[in-house]
């Protein structure tokens, strides 16, 4: 398999990748033929699966700028991805230049190609860390020199949480960050789910299956259970809903009924 030069030598490449597949999923040309394989196979369980990432992604712009709005300059955006159309430093930029921003990925070829896009930036930077590690999130240089504490942040946790495992306690991960966070911040975050895919869940399985298969389990939560990560804050109108249902500028019905799948909502910490 020919190892293209953007490739960190660190990497295995015949093994998928969940940030590959998503890039796929997304038009970019920062994945390889593992990945795509994969992509395919879960698509041939839920085909509409393009139409939920490009729903998530403009949902995550519409929050940007909503934060924005609400005076919000800095932004900790972790499971942030390979760079692709609209990344938050730029939407933030353009609604309040002097924005900053740090992303935050375990995947090297993400935290790669961030550095890349980011390099002749002052206002954002990346760092290599794990969720589940949330402590060295917080203490990570870039975080500490672009990222004031005592004022508010908008934490972004957009199609993350789904990947890490009841086992390993993605709620106490979430209280953690949430705990440094100033007063008046907020919590941005979308998650898969069962609920309002428009097909039977058993066929949904199948491509939650691919991600089982390709050892990236694939958590699919209640509303509920996704409502109990806004633990100590309160929903921003019009609470924890379909993604096209977040103020979108859009109307429902022009929507494709995969954009409904799963669950987005901003929470502001009281
Ligand atoms: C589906 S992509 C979402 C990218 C971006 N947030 C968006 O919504 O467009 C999920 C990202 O989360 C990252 N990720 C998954 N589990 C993680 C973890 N435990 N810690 C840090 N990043 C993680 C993956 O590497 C991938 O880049």
């Amino acid at each position: 398999m020919e190892r293209p030069a953007w490739v960190p030598r660190s990497i295995d490449i015949s093994v998928p990748s969940v940030s590959r597949i998503y890039d796929f999923y997304l038009g970019g040309s920062h994945n390889f033929e593992v990945d795509r394989e994969a992509a395919r196979r879960a698509m041939e369980f839920m085909p509409g699966l393009p139409k939920i990432m490009q729903a998530n992604r403009a949902f995550m712009r519409r929050a940007v700028r909503f934060a924005t709005e609400e005076g919000i300059d800095q932004f900790l955006d972790i499971g942030s991805g390979i760079p692709t159309f609209g990344n938050v430093h730029e939407v933030a930029a353009r609604a309040r230049p002097g924005a900053r921003v740090v992303y935050v990925d375990h995947d090297p070829v993400a935290v790669a190609h961030s550095e890349a896009v980011l390099a002749d930036l002052d206002d954002a930077d990346v760092v290599v860390a794990d969720l589940r590690g949330p402590r060295e999130i917080l203490a990570a240089p870039q975080v500490e020199r672009l990222i004031d504490l005592n004022r508010p942040v908008a934490l972004l946790l957009v199609a993350i949480l789904h990947f890490v495992e009841d086992a390993d306690d993605p709620y106490a991960a979430v209280a953690e960050l949430s705990d440094a966070l100033a007063p008046g911040s907020l919590l941005v975050l979308t998650h898969a789910s069962y609920e309002h895919v428009p097909l039977p869940a058993e066929q949904a399985g199948g491509a939650v299956d691919v991600y089982k298969d390709i050892r990236n389990p694939l958590i699919m939560r209640s509303r509920d259970d996704i409502a109990r990560f806004f633990k100590g804050y309160d929903m921003v109108e019009p609470g924890l809903v379909p993604m096209p249902r977040w103020r979108s500028e859009q109307a429902p019905e022009d929507e494709d009924p995969y954009a409904f799948s799963g669950y987005a909502g901003v929470g502001r910490k009281a």
